[in-house]
């Protein structure tokens, strides 16, 4: 049975003394052992946060991460500086990234092995487009670039990874994907990695979806058999987050 697992993407929000003050209101409603929770929030808010976070269920996550042990790379953040304030769970890939920042399958695949290497839990993303969902071609272009997201990564390691589903076209529009929708391809993303390792290790790997998740939703959606949890902008924001996390009370 695979745990639940509800992470807030807190994007380019909040100041650190805001992510604090938000911290403090969120622990008591994000209240749930059944389900690992994670605010993955900006880099200069990971070690207040932290602090704020103590005693509570909650995990604080990073949105973004080098691929390089350290050097010459201006404005990145190294590995062994997540690990070094305790850090378990980085985003790696998502689609603004992508999209702005110019990461590619390859960067991100360098991604996933260097969190890997390092102990940190990749929350590998991935998604289509609106053209390419009206194209017909969503499952083939998902199953891409997990393919190469999971290049020369082990089954070991691959088990414990956790991937976003988040269609493009979903995030931040209010439009979310339908709870078949998001099923369909979260199914053919567990298909993708039976296909690659094996069955275990395909039934171990846990699938989130995102965009526009919401208080009104999310019970629905992981309601769905391939979809253990959530990647949650906007409404991990607010004490709706809360309710996300607590959808099966
Ligand atoms: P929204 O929940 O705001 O649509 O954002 C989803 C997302 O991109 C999470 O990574």
């Amino acid at each position: 049975m695979r745990k639940k697992i509800i992470a807030g993407n807190w994007k380019m929000n909040k100041t650190p003394s805001e992510a604090v003050a938000l911290i403090n209101e969120l622990k008591p409603l994000v209240a749930n052992d059944e389900v690992d929770v994670v605010f993955c929030v900006p880099a200069i808010s990971i070690v207040p946060a932290m602090e704020a976070a103590k005693g509570s269920n909650i995990n604080i996550g990073a949105e973004n991460m080098y691929f390089e042990e350290s050097g010459a790379y201006t404005g990145e953040i190294a590995p062994n500086m997540l690990t070094d304030v305790g850090v378990k769970y980085v985003i790696i890939g998502h689609s603004e990234r992508r999209d702005y920042f110019a990461e590619t399958d390859e960067t991100v695949n360098k991604k996933v092995l260097k969190a890997f290497e390092h102990g940190i839990t990749p929350i590998i993303c991935c998604g289509e487009s609106l053209t390419q969902r009206q194209q017909g071609v969503t499952i083939d272009f998902i199953r891409q670039q997990i393919k190469i997201a999971f290049l020369n990564v082990t089954a070991e390691q691959a088990a414990t990874a956790v991937i976003a589903y988040e269609p493009i076209w979903a995030i931040g529009t209010g439009m979310t994907a339908t709870s078949d929708q998001a099923e369909e391809v979260c199914a053919a993303i567990r298909a993708c990695i039976a296909e690659i390792y094996d069955e275990a290790t395909a039934a171990a790997i846990r699938i989130q979806y995102g965009g526009s998740m919401n208080a009104g939703n999310a019970a629905e959606l992981l309601a769905k058999p391939d979809i253990d949890g959530g990647l949650v902008g906007g409404a991990s924001l607010k004490p709706d987050f809360g309710k996300i996390v607590n959808y099966n009370k």
